[in-house]
């Protein structure tokens, strides 16, 4: 067992911890959206609209907070007319970023909104600047969010909806760095600034417009970009980062079959993402001091090669007890820099990368990830609060790493601390100061061995469990923290 010292100081309050970084992805890509979340309305699987009642019913238990959509690199080629009127109005496409399949539009913007309504939680649309124009996406704008008398807004009423929906998140461009159209970013940002432009307020509609960040550690797109800002363009720029066991995008390994030096690996580049983060962050300041413009992180997680047996393009994986950990280590970084993090999706929301449920047919399972998600929820809208971790920095093979992550927030007088422990062999004992004193506590933990997974024969295999081993005086708790777990501890007065 290692002893380690722990400070939560509740009145060192930082942040408010935006909902929205426990955001979601979906995209056109493989079993997301249709199967996923969508099924035809005359199914067997129980649907409203179409939208599957089992997944929509997991994901508002978990707090899915925002939803973008419709991709992704099949952003960059989606054209949102095609995904209105009736069935035989939508044009069918080709998806040709994920499988080479038809795409027939059944699920459009009417669907997506519904979507959102069901699941009670913000739409995020991302606009095609990679092969659209910018009068398709000001029109996009239009239909959605207008209610002058105007072209868009009769096309709109025609096909059913009578009210302008609200939509503040608004993509503009995905990767255009890369599927989006292989752009520099000197001429991405002149781009931008005209697609910007022209996607306007209608109403009291006020959009939060996100630019196209950068790949990873890719300094010079932020450089480059921030170089070219116009503030009043822009409410933040959207870095995607995705965790690749031993960085090697040909072989990314499997999702289940892994030694733990793989596990390492995993959690030595996921953890790179902080460094990134700081590094882009430390780029911004130079040109917007101030902190207007947020880093939005709205594509992570981890990216294995596919099931065996399954479509390449399809991108569908299983997820483990690794996945938990890189979700949770992932989450307190975001939450840690709350003041500069609006907001985080995940990839993708279902069977797709790092998915919180899986479906096959009527079936569907939480993974691992979903209990993660499900236990940091207390965070979402609560007030972070310093917290500062002894060093648990380990070396490993195929990867060094500080093995505990932790963040804290407040709420309602309540103090919620979420902890991993990442090591695969240490126990760790959390000697905690808290800075004030707290009558009870609660906590949920998520423990198994590194490579045990949900299946469909064997859902419940991994699931969170209530959490015994924290032991509170007033000001101060021990915590024991087994190896690979989760912790979530929620202290009241
Ligand atoms: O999430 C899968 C793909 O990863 C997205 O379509 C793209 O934006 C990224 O490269």
């Amino acid at each position: 067992m290692i002893k380690k010292k722990l400070s939560i100081r509740t009145k060192k309050q930082g942040a408010i911890i935006n909902k929205e970084i426990y955001g979601h992805f979906s995209e056109h890509l493989g079993r997301c959206i249709y199967n996923g979340l969508f099924v035809s309305k005359d199914s067997p699987i129980p649907n409203h609209e179409g939208m599957r009642d089992d997944v929509v019913s997991a994901l508002k238990e978990m707090g899915i907070p925002v939803l973008r959509w419709p991709g992704g690199c099949f952003a960059d080629e989606y054209h949102w007319k095609n995904g209105i009127g009736t069935k035989d109005e939508r044009a069918t496409m080709i998806n040709t970023n994920w499988g080479g399949v038809t795409e027939d539009n059944s699920f459009g913007t009417h669907e997506f909104m519904e979507l959102c309504r069901q699941l009670e939680c913000e739409p995020y649309i991302c606009g095609n600047v990679g092969s659209g124009t910018v009068r398709e996406l000001s029109e996009w704008v239009e239909y959605m969010t207008s209610s002058n008398v105007s072209p868009m807004t009769d096309l709109r009423k025609k096909n059913g909806r009578e009210e302008p929906w609200k939509l503040k998140y608004l993509g503009i461009g995905n990767e255009n760095w890369g599927c989006g159209g292989n752009m520099t970013p000197e001429y991405y940002a002149s781009e931008y600034r005209r697609y910007s432009s022209f996607a306007k307020n209608y109403g009291d509609n006020r959009l939060y417009r996100i630019a196209c960040g950068p790949n990873g550690d890719d300094y010079n797109w932020t450089e480059k970009f921030m170089q070219m800002l116009n503030p009043f363009l822009t409410n933040a720029i959207a870095l995607h980062y995705y965790t690749i066991c031993h960085g090697d995008w040909n072989n990314k390994g499997s999702a289940t079959g892994f030694t733990n030096e793989d596990y390492c690996s995993t959690i030595f580049h996921t953890l790179r993402i902080e460094g990134i983060i700081d590094k882009h962050l430390a780029i911004m300041d130079k040109y917007d001091p101030e902190h207007r413009i947020g880093l939005v992180v709205d594509e992570w997680g981890c990216w294995y090669n596919v099931e065996p047996g399954s479509n390449p393009g399809f991108l569908y994986q299983q997820n483990t007890m690794r996945d938990a950990i890189v979700a949770a280590l992932n989450l307190n970084i975001f939450n840690n820099r709350a003041d500069r993090i609006p907001m985080a999706n995940i990839a993708q929301v279902v069977n797709v990368l790092q998915s919180v449920v899986l479906t096959e047919g009527a079936k569907m399972i939480k993974t691992p990830t979903y209990y993660v998600f499900s236990m940091f929820k207390p965070h979402q809208g609560s007030t972070l609060v310093e917290s500062e971790l002894e060093d648990t920095f380990v070396k490993h093979e195929g990867g060094d790493f500080a093995e505990v992550s932790v963040s804290a927030s407040v709420k309602d007088n309540a103090l919620n601390i979420t902890l991993a422990n990442a090591s695969l062999t240490n126990t760790y004992s959390l000697d905690t100061d808290l800075d004030e004193a707290y009558a009870c506590w609660t906590g949920r933990i998520l423990t198994d061995n590194v490579r045990a997974y949900n299946s469909f024969d064997n859902p419940n295999e991994v699931t969170d469990t209530v959490f015994k081993d924290c032991v509170l005086d007033d000001k101060h708790c021990t915590v024991k923290l087994p190896p690979c777990s989760v912790v979530t501890l929620t202290f009241t007065k």
